[in-house]
């Protein structure tokens, strides 16, 4: 069983620089606590940081000031390959541009989600084609991503991230090029993975994805509000 508190961040600060006067703070002391079986909802204007604080809080990047522990262990202070070993030991990450790549089928996409952890044998391709199944794109196994709707590649990128059950599931507007219909299956899922004793962190703007969360906030002037 995993431990109780999967994700601590404390202080978390990011600026980037701008194209002209001062560096821009994105992130102005970030603390977020999530447990087994927690959903949180993130929700804030365009620009506002919330990709910004995913990719943070996912270690794919550094933070100016702060910390980022997984289950009380600080790695946002790790070398890279430990950073990497930790990402797909605790991580599923649903991109809010997908990040499918190119060359690789649909079915293809969702087992790299294996390739880098268990590796893909038999009964990963199973559960591939059944989370494909499951949410209405498995007839496109065989499609690149360009022969994709945003909508299947958004379902595909999600089957991805969560084909190795991560404890931590970060999702960046997994609903956005989603009808309501397939949107509702998504968030569903997430609501599942969170009854099931998984954390979630989703940043959606769907006034119902705050349906059966555990928290709800709003990230402005770089600081995280709860509602
Ligand atoms: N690599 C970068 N270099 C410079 N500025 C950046 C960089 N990445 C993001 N920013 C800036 O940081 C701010 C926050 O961006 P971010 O993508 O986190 O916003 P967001 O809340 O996810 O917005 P959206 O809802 O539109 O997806 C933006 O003003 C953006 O221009
Ligand atoms: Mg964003």
């Amino acid at each position: 069983m995993p431990p109780e508190t999967v994700l601590t961040a404390r202080g978390l600060v990011k600026r980037f620089a701008a194209p002209a006067g001062a560096p821009i703070e994105v992130l102005a002391g970030v603390d977020l606590v999530v447990r087994r079986g927690e959903l949180v909802v993130i929700e804030g204007p365009s620009g506002s940081g919330k990709s910004t604080l995913l990719n943070v809080l996912g270690l794919l990047e550094d933070a100016d000031a702060g910390e980022v522990c997984f289950a009380d262990r600080p790695v946002s202070t790790l070398g890279r390959g430990a950073k990497s070993r930790e990402r797909g030991r605790w991580l599923g990450f649903v991109f809010q541009s997908f990040l499918l790549l190119p060359a690789l089928t649909a079915l293809e996409n969702v087992l790299l989600g294996a390739r880098y952890t268990t590796g893909v044998d038999a009964e990963r391709r199973r559960r591939a084609m059944a989370l494909l199944e499951r949410f209405g794109v498995g007839e496109r196994r065989d499609h690149h991503p360009a022969q994709l709707s945003g909508g299947e590649q958004q379902r595909v990128a999600f089957c991805r991230a969560v084909l190795n059950d991560p404890p931590l599931l970060l999702a960046d507007e997994p609903t956005g090029n989603l009808d309501d219909a397939n949107g509702e299956v998504i968030l569903e899922s997430l609501r599942a993975r969170a009854r099931e004793g998984g954390a979630v962190i989703v940043v959606s703007h769907r006034p119902d994805a705050a349906h059966g969360a555990h928290a709800v906030y709003t990230l402005a002037g770089g600081r995280l509000r709860p509602h």
